[in-house]
């Protein structure tokens, strides 16, 4: 087989193959970072030539960047923030990981429109970690991430800074995706309504980048923003997880793949110590010959930081019993036990502050990451697969797992931060669209809460007395 049948088979397109011709140049281009949000800055969600979009199409970015610009803020801060829809639709901002309140969480409901603003606030009351930003219209969710639209959100706190970890240049964010071109290397958006996926991985909006680092220790925060690609990431320098959706695991775990489905992020440290300077090595992805990324190696000051032994404590949830309080099927492209997505259907309440076991299940149109807002989750049982493990990066907290056909995931779920109504969808972004996503709510009194939030979606907010 010759290179081009090869690459063929891969399922690259004519621009994948000359990208891929550039990722075996010495010329790969450099990685960027995405620059901090200044402070007072309004986030803009609107047109952008994006790096990856050379022809006339364009993209979508925040502030004209993909990924948008970097948003950190302290556990305990007031997160504030002026967002606003300069594109022709309508959008929402959806802080993904972060425990918002049901009217600051950018959900389908609170569109912004086109030439409008929303201002945010909300306390930041969780660990540090590493959430991000989206956006989240109804039915538009998948094109509008596509063409470029999403984030980084970190949260930092003290028990984070008192473990020492790499920081400053040592600290690098990646987001992964990918992307389609014609052949003048403008974007598409080949649609498929079972995930749409692209023959060029991105990283940080770039095809087949090159990163110089110093031959230390780099802690890299990744985020899989595809629409639909799961990524199954491997190096040829030793990697130790530290970290995933809600923040720090209890301890470090060696790791040698690490597979995320779309909205999952994880928290890694790479020992480049090992490494001769002078050397590249590659973060690699199974499905792809080419490093998504290549890692030239130099010379940096001695690094003698241990990684520590324990990182964090994690309250363990308890819940009575093996039988779980709600199952859900996930099937095909577009139902939730059998019923698409209504806006105006809330389908459950949830007790505010009581343990629940959610079981996931499907038969059909899997891998589905499945998502929750409002929360964060502990994954404790997976069955009926491949992998009959919780893995690794599945530890702690999670917002988002990834699920199989034909497993059964089953996890323990508590919300305790806000009351009122929340999402739970595939993250599939074109399962998401095409209707795998419900309502439910939260309550101290769920029957209540019911009653309220389907008076609500059908007639509007209804002001309570105090
Ligand atoms: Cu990242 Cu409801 O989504
Ligand atoms: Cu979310
Ligand atoms: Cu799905």
């Amino acid at each position: 087989m010759n290179r081009r049948q090869l690459l063929a088979t891969l399922g690259l397109s004519a621009a994948g193959i000359a990208l891929q011709g550039m990722a075996q140049a010495a010329t790969r281009p450099p990685l960027p970072q995405p620059k901090p949000l200044d402070a007072g800055a309004v986030l803009t969600a609107g047109k952008a030539r994006l790096p990856f979009a050379t022809g006339t199409s364009g993209g979508y970015g925040y502030n004209g960047q993909c990924p948008g610009p970097l948003i950190s803020v302290r556990k305990g801060q007031e997160f504030r923030l002026t967002v606003a829809n300069a594109m022709q639709e309508d959008t929402t901002f959806h802080w993904h990981g972060l425990l918002a309140p049901p009217e600051a969480d950018g959900q389908p409901q609170f569109p912004v429109l086109p030439g409008t603003t929303q201002d945010i606030c909300f306390p930041v009351t969780q660990r540090a970690g590493l959430s991000w930003y989206h956006p989240h219209p109804h039915g538009a969710t998948a094109r509008q991430a596509w063409h470029g639209l999403g984030g980084f959100f970190v949260i930092r706190d003290d028990e984070e800074d008192a473990l020492g970890l790499p920081s400053g240049p040592a600290e690098l964010f990646l987001t992964l995706r990918d992307a389609e071109f014609d052949g003048l290397g403008a974007l598409l958006y080949p649609y498929l309504a079972n995930g749409t996926e692209g023959s060029v991985p991105l990283v940080n909006g770039v095809a087949w980048p090159r990163a110089n680092l110093p031959d230390r220790q780099i802690r890299l925060r990744i985020l899989n923003a595809a629409n639909a690609r799961v990524f199954r990431l491997s190096c040829d320098a030793p990697m130790t997880l530290i970290g995933n959706d809600g923040g720090l695991l209890e301890a470090p775990v060696a790791v040698t793949e690490v597979q995320m489905g779309p909205a999952e992020r994880i928290d890694l440290i790479l020992d480049l110590r090992g490494i001769a300077p002078g050397r590249t090595i590659g973060l690699r992805d199974a499905a792809f010959e080419q490093s998504l990324l290549d890692i030239a190696v130099h010379r940096g000051a001695p690094d003698d930081w241990d990684l520590p032994a324990r990182l964090s404590t994690i309250e363990k949830l308890r819940h009575d019993g093996d039988a779980p309080d709600r199952t859900f099927v996930f099937e095909n492209s577009s139902t939730i036990n059998g019923q698409p997505f209504d806006p105006r259907r809330i389908d459950f309440a949830v007790p505010f502050g009581r343990v629940e076991r959610w079981r996931f299940t499907s038969a059909r149109g899997a891998p589905h990451p499945i998502h929750v807002h409002g929360t964060h989750f502990q994954v404790i049982q997976r069955q009926g697969g491949d992998r009959p493990r919780v893995e690794p990066w599945e530890r702690g907290w999670k917002d988002t797992v990834l699920k199989w056909a034909p497993e059964q995931i089953d996890v323990l779920v508590r919300f305790d931060a806000h009351e009122g109504r929340y999402l739970m969808h595939c993250h599939k972004l074109e399962h998401e669209d095409g209707g795998m996503m419900l309502n439910f709510v939260t309550g101290r009194d769920p029957e209540a809460a019911l009653e309220k939030a389907r008076l609500e979606a059908l007639y509007g907010p209804i002001c309570s007395p105090g």
